[in-house]
């Protein structure tokens, strides 16, 4: 792939909407850049909202507040959607005093309200975070991906992943002894799997964007690009505007930069906007750090000293653990 400087492209970042803009990177509050975009202009709008977790950028509200004000930003949104557009929310769970609250499935009335329709509710599972000692540890966050009409963008084919069995073929019927599969692959499922060399294990992972990850900034809840780049590539086509409201570092709008697509950002804190635009540049020059997209995921061989039993836990419950769960693979 070669790069060009951005000035060379002839494309700029402006800090305001215009319509042949082709990157806009705007700071502030979300609500005041939504009101410069003409309506039915947007053919993706994805994001990770904020959680209401109480991260560096977040005041803790109550839930109801929280999803009162979410709802006022959304109705909003729903107005710049183009009528094949989509909204992809991706959202974690809430957790109080122990208690969790999916927040997808406070959303989901939200948007359904609005008439939209529920296409996926893609499953995105990382192998990495907290250990919790009173719950199952968390190791999955859900993206809704909603629609405003009932025809919509939906390029499979870009997206698609190797096929597990290619050579699987029809047992009986008109079709016996021909190939079943499709050679320009598989659909990747809404629990996203197949990477290209990780055709028999169950998940596909793309890594939660943790400190040894390459794309990894000072911001705490990252978008890994390359979650955003199969979203960008399966709902819009090249030219389309793509739109993330809470941009934090630019992550979407990097992924929509790289297919083509007019990317749109509103972000209310200086410092990540600073570091969107940095990582913008960086990307146009070829020098950011990007993990690409497919890319196998590390998976220890169990050769690694990190890897094997440590002399301390010889005598304890592991060796078993790893025995038994050897006769299962
Ligand atoms: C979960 S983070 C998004 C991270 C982003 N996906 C990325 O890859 O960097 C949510 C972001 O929304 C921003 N934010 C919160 N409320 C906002 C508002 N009303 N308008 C604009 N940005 C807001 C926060 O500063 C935070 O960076």
């Amino acid at each position: 792939m070669s790069y060009l400087p951005l000035f060379e492209t002839g494309k700029t970042i402006q800090a305001e909407f215009s319509p042949d803009a082709d990157i806009v990177l705007y700071q502030g509050d979300t609500e005041d850049f939504i009101k410069s975009l003409p309506d039915e202009s947007v053919k993706l709008i994805i994001t990770s909202p904020p959680y209401n977790l109480g991260k560096a950028y977040e005041t803790r509200v109550s839930v109801e507040k929280y999803l009162a004000d979410q709802s006022r930003t959304i109705a909003k949104l729903y107005r710049i959607l183009h009528p094949q557009g989509s909204i992809c929310w991706q959202v974690g769970n809430f957790v109080e005093k122990g208690e969790v609250f999916p927040l997808d499935i406070y959303y989901y009335p939200i948007f359904k309200e609005m008439g939209l329709y529920l296409r996926n509710r893609i499953i995105w599972h990382f192998g990495h975070g907290l250990h919790t000692k009173k719950r199952f540890s968390g190791r999955y966050e859900t993206i809704l991906w909603f629609t405003k009409g009932k025809e919509y963008t939906f390029n499979l084919d870009p997206v698609r992943i190797p096929s597990k069995y290619p050579g699987k073929r029809h047992y009986k019927g008109p079709n016996k002894g021909k190939l079943s599969g499709n050679p320009k692959g598989k659909n990747p499922s809404d629990v996203w799997e197949g990477l290209l060399s990780e055709w028999d294990e169950c998940f596909w992972e793309i890594p939660n964007v943790k400190s040894n990850h390459p794309e990894k900034t000072i911001h705490p809840c990252q978008f890994p690009i390359e979650l955003v780049e199969r979203f960008v590539l399966a709902l819009t086509d090249e030219g389309d505007r793509v739109f993330d409201p809470y941009t934090g570092v630019g992550s979407a709008l990097i992924a929509a930069i790289k297919r083509n697509r007019i990317a749109l950002g509103s972000e209310r804190e200086a410092e990540y906007v600073a570091i969107a635009r940095e990582r913008i540049q960086a990307y146009f020059e070829g020098t950011l750090r990007v993990r690409p997209l497919g890319k196998p995921i590390h998976k220890p061989t169990g050769r690694e000293k990190v890897a094997q039993i440590p002399p301390e836990w010889q005598t304890t419950e592991q060796p078993r653990l790893l025995e038994e769960k050897g006769k299962y693979e």
